[in-house]
């Protein structure tokens, strides 16, 4: 499994000889000017919600590739109404078996709309199960206790928010692996716009001194797992 961090919360994961792309937020972020759009051919999408921040590429890269979506059901619906129709609809508890392993969708707590200020549903993160590796996508999300029933999942690895303001920072990120049972973290949201800069070096302290692994990808940069 090749996980590459493409900027913001925005990740491409080569697993099971398939390309599964989260979040696409590019063209809008100042940090990610390197990498082009129009490269990326994933064959599935996998949005967490609605907000601009996770989806404003997402029609170019489907109609690019005619990637499957996946989403929550009342973001399949309106993704429908523009015209995509490779969607996968799901809702939370739910779990189902791709061609490249198993996606479960759980809760994050957050808050969802479409960029036309349309329902979107509930935000969601995503357990993914391939090549009998299990990684969480956290999406956005605060610190949640519904964290605690991955507590026997046996990830090994969390995608983690950790710039604070609009979702968890390290602190809560921290607690978030004790309830997750997981030390081996990817952090993600951070940097991207003024309020949500952190300081990485300390970010990354405060991971150690909990006894946990934070990785801080460069945007365009690869980890194998
Ligand atoms: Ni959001
Ligand atoms: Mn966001």
């Amino acid at each position: 499994m090749k996980i590459t961090f493409l900027g913001h919360a925005c990740f491409q994961v080569e697993t099971a000889g398939k390309t599964l792309l989260f979040d696409p937020f590019i063209t809008h972020n100042q940090l990610a000017k390197h990498i082009d759009v129009n490269s990326l051919k994933p064959d599935y999408i996998l949005l967490s919600h609605g907000h601009a921040d996770h989806m404003a590429d997402l029609e170019t890269i489907q109609k690019n590739s005619d990637a499957k979506v996946i989403c929550i059901a009342d973001i399949a619906g309106w993704l429908g109404n523009k015209g995509i129709t490779n969607l996968h609809a799901m809702n939370f508890g739910g779990g189902f078996n791709f061609d490249f392993g198993r996606v479960k969708m759980v809760y994050a707590l957050h808050s969802s709309s479409m960029p036309d200020g349309a329902y979107g549903g509930n935000p969601a993160g995503f357990v993914i199960s391939s090549e009998g590796k299990k990684i969480y996508f956290a999406g956005d999300t605060a610190l949640t206790l519904d964290m605690k029933l991955l507590a026997d999942e046996n990830l090994d690895l969390a995608i983690l928010p950790i710039g604070d303001n609009y979702t968890m920072g390290a602190d809560d990120a921290i607690k978030a692996c004790g309830f997750i049972n997981c030390k081996n973290v990817i952090g993600m949201h951070y940097d991207t716009f003024p309020v949500i800069v952190i300081d990485k070096a300390e970010a990354k302290q405060k991971f150690e001194k909990a006894g946990l692994n934070l990785t801080l990808l460069e945007i365009g940069a690869s980890e194998e797992l």
